[in-house]
């Protein structure tokens, strides 16, 4: 009864207030609460509100919540912040850090804190446990469904639903269901809304099918699974594109050793529909905080379980290697590092996102500071955020200016707008004429007509960088 009462009086997006509730697409509109309002938290948030949920999103961090109030938000993702401002305006999301309140009126909590990488390659669990312990608490004897979206190692969200349960106060259980997020940035809130498929894991089958139902305005297939089957199919499909990129990057170096197109020979491979054209363009390599963490936990997860991986590790020193290649190439290509000007275009891990968590340009940037370079860059969004790991970086506000003087190009994201750049501007405002195109957005004819000495990237023998992790 007081859980009711708690309810009705307090929750920031309660359906009453609309008078009614109403009904999208055969979806009944439900609570949620979506814990840690990061980059998956606030996707989540803002897309279950978008197709009719009623959503509070909830992080300890006040000054987050206070500019979420405010229709602003803390890092660049197209689309997201109209959408933010949009269901806060017609009361289907709002932001607040009182768990008691966000708790009290939902019926399902999103668990979506971020899990960063240890040193060891494992997931860092501290904020899950204690976002855990902290909705315990707050929950009384209310018993929302615990819907785990962080990214796990196998086996987590057992032992969560068996903490919760042997700690258990009132006698009644807790229902938890693991929810794997497949968001891809820079299209996240439409990756959300038009998902492949929807992955539910749990040993509970009325909380499986309750939690399948926020989803009923998807067209989408949904699997239902035991928990460590869900967890794994996570880590499986991340550490599966992780691998198409290594292999297409691998047949890269073999392209560029025998003067072959690698894009050319990327489309002769990927019109099979057995193999599919996605996930093939080779370049500098993968980032970003979902693939190349996510294959590293899955090495420790098979040692830990007595296999030994063969095929993870290689993957990520292909990877590696393609960062490493970068800086080869340039040293020899300059005859050495050492007061060399070199500009960076594209910082961000990948295009239309300002993230830059595992991206190549970091390891690069310090392999060639390491060499005694002098580096200029520019990215359309992600200047301030290496600004504050780099400083002594000269950022520009635009791609030209980051040339001015430098003895070497080198593109690092495909950002759109250099696609149709003027080349030739770039190299009168430059030194030296080397360009290193890493990923493979023009034709090395254009190039040349723009008055540069094209530079790919061939492994060089022997390789003189390796990564050390
Ligand atoms: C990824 C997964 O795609 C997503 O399902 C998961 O939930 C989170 O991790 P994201 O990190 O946003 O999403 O990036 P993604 O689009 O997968 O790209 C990862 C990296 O691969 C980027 O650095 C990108 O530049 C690189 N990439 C991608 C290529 O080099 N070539 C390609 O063809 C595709």
């Amino acid at each position: 009864m007081r859980v009711r009462e708690r309810q009705s009086e307090a929750w920031p997006v309660d359906p009453s207030r609309h008078g009614q509730v109403e009904s999208t697409g055969g979806l009944r509109p439900r609570r949620i609460c979506v814990v840690g309002c990061g980059y998956v938290g606030l996707v989540t948030a803002t897309g279950f509100a978008s197709v009719g949920h009623y959503v509070v999103g909830l992080d300890n961090d006040q000054s987050r919540i206070q500019m979420l109030r405010e229709g602003r938000v803390p890092f660049f993702e197209p689309g997201l912040e109209e959408k933010v401002r949009e269901n806060q305006a017609e009361g289907h999301l709002a932001f607040i850090t009182d768990y008691e309140e966000a708790i009290a009126g939902a019926e399902f909590v999103f668990l979506a804190v971020n899990t960063p990488e240890h040193g060891d390659g494992c997931p860092n669990l501290t904020n899950l446990w204690q976002a855990v312990l902290t909705v315990r608490k707050a929950a009384r004897d209310h018993r929302p469904i615990i819907m785990v979206k962080s990214t796990v190692p196998i086996g987590t969200t057992q032992a969560l639903a068996s903490l919760l349960n042997t700690v258990s106060d009132n006698g009644t259980p807790w229902s938890v269901v693991v929810n794997p997020e497949f968001l891809s940035e820079g299209q996240a809130l439409n990756a959300f809304l038009h998902c492949d498929r929807v992955v539910l894991g749990s040993n509970d089958e009325r909380a499986l099918r309750e939690a399948a139902s926020l989803y009923d305005s998807f067209d989408c297939p949904i699997v239902s699974a035991e928990f460590a089957t869900a967890e794994t199919i996570k880590y499986a499909s991340n550490a599966f594109l992780a691998t198409k990129l290594s292999f297409i990057n691998e047949i890269a170096f073999l392209c560029e050793s025998l003067g072959v197109d690698v894009r050319e020979v990327a489309r002769g491979i990927g019109l099979d529909p057995r193999i599919g054209l996605s996930f093939l363009k080779a370049g500098v390599g993968f980032g970003g905080s979902c693939l190349p963490k996510d294959t590293r936990t899955l090495v420790n997860l098979a040692r830990e379980a007595g296999e030994e991986s063969t095929l993870f590790p290689a993957v990520m020193r292909v990877n590696d290697r393609r960062r490493a290649v970068v800086v080869d190439r340039l040293r020899q290509a300059l005859s050495g590092l050492e007061g060399r000007v070199v500009c960076l275009w594209g910082l961000a891990f990948k295009p239309n996102t300002d993230d830059i968590r595992d991206a190549p340009s970091i390891d690069i940037i310090r392999l060639l500071l390491a060499d005694g370079a002098i580096v200029r860059a520019y990215d359309p969004m992600a200047n301030a955020r290496v600004g504050a790991l780099f400083p002594q970086v000269t950022y520009c506000p635009d791609a030209l200016t980051a040339c001015e003087g430098a003895d070497a190009l080198v593109l690092l994201t495909e950002w759109q707008e250099f696609e149709g750049i003027d080349l030739q501007e770039a190299r009168r405002r430059m030194q030296g004429d080397v360009l290193l195109d890493g990923r493979y957005v023009w034709q090395r004819s254009h190039v040349e007509t723009a008055g540069f000495r094209y530079l790919n990237l061939a492994p060089a023998q022997p390789i003189r960088t390796p990564i050390h992790r």
